[in-house]
């Protein structure tokens, strides 16, 4: 499992997409909705993923959106289309189904809009309906006939078999309507447990949970943000970001080890990798062989992991999907 260690935007797309080179991975499974969106960077294209794995980028892993997530049947068509995964992704029949009508919700909620600072993506709403038992779900969408299986048993099944399943969660754990900083959270729990549930996979199951982090912290819209920097210091540092969803400038703040502390045990996690390393050390940029790491960026590494009591498996270093030191 992958999920995310703070506010989401932590670089998911790109570990998956690089677990999904590296390992021999058979299913990689997607959770979440809409409002998440995962970057990945491959040989020069980049992809704003909304719904399919980011574990596409390899032709040999098949891929699957999770019964607890929720599609947007026009955007996943169009987005099963520019990856080309026609072939080999499957959507849970479960999966539910976001309309405009919930977006449209969203947009006239000034709670939403003004205090929540919600992507309006409608996620939110549509979750509304799923616990009113009035949303429909995949099963009832005619242009999804062709994509849709039992995604929960099958993982099961590979699981029986002793093939790889990576489960790809979304957002961050501190954007969990549990565990986050509510009422600036978004409409799901967002920890490892959570996306073992919309999969459909039991607790015991679990090999490794990964948490992703990145060598500075990023929130878009309102809420707490420990360490905030102004706007030009971010800048400064060249750490300046927008949503990949919204487009809304990302607020700042220096890397956080007592939230990754706090991520590593809400999640159980068994390693993390660190994104964007070249933006703290900018001599690792582009660097893929972990015996040319320097000095200095060894022993933060060293220090990272004795804070966090896990190992760090990977660093980030551009944002090519390969630009990245694997240590595991
Ligand atoms: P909503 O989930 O779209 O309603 O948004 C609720 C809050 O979560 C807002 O502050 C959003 O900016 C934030 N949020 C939701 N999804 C993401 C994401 O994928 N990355 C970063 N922030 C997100």
């Amino acid at each position: 499992m992958v999920v995310g260690g703070f506010f989401g935007d932590e670089g998911k797309g790109r570990v998956v997409a690089y677990l999904a080179l590296r390992r021999s991975i058979s299913l990689a499974i997607r959770c979440g909705a809409i409002n998440a969106g995962h970057t990945v960077v491959y040989r020069g294209r980049t992809w704003k993923l909304r719904s399919v794995p980011s574990a596409f980028v390899n032709p040999s892993v098949e891929l699957g959106i999770a019964a607890g997530s929720l599609v947007r049947v026009d955007a996943l068509l169009k987005e099963i289309e520019d990856t080309g995964c026609a072939g080999r992704l499957c959507v849970d029949i479960r999966a539910g189904v976001i309309e405009e009508e919930h977006a449209l919700r969203e947009r006239s909620s000034e709670h939403l809009t003004k205090t929540v600072g919600s992507t309006l993506q409608g996620v939110g709403e549509a979750m509304v309906d799923r616990v009113r038992r009035v949303l429909r779900l995949a099963r009832d969408v005619p242009e999804l006939r062709g994509y849709l299986c039992d995604l929960s048993e099958r993982a099961n099944e590979y699981l029986d078999e002793e093939r790889e399943v990576l489960v790809e969660g979304t957002q961050g754990t501190f954007l969990s309507l549990y565990h986050g900083t509510y009422p600036y959270v978004t409409s799901r729990d967002t920890t490892a447990s959570a996306f073992l549930s919309e999969v459909g996979i039991g607790p015991k199951r679990v090999g490794d949970v990964i948490v992703v982090l990145k060598s500075y912290v990023t929130r878009v819209g309102p809420g707490p943000l420990r360490g905030e920097l102004s706007f030009e210091e971010a800048a400064r540092l060249g750490w300046v970001e927008y949503g990949t969803v919204t487009g809304r400038p990302r607020r700042v703040a220096p890397f956080d080890l007592e939230l990754a502390r706090k991520a590593v045990v809400l999640n159980s996690a068994t390693a993390v990798a660190i994104t964007k390393v070249d933006a703290l050390f900018p001599e690792v940029r582009g660097l893929r062989d972990p015996s040319r790491l320097p000095r200095m960026v060894r022993d933060w590494v060293e220090h990272v992991e004795s804070a966090l009591r896990v190992p760090v498996i990977m660093l980030g270093t551009g944002e090519e999907v390969e630009d990245a030191v694997y240590l595991g």
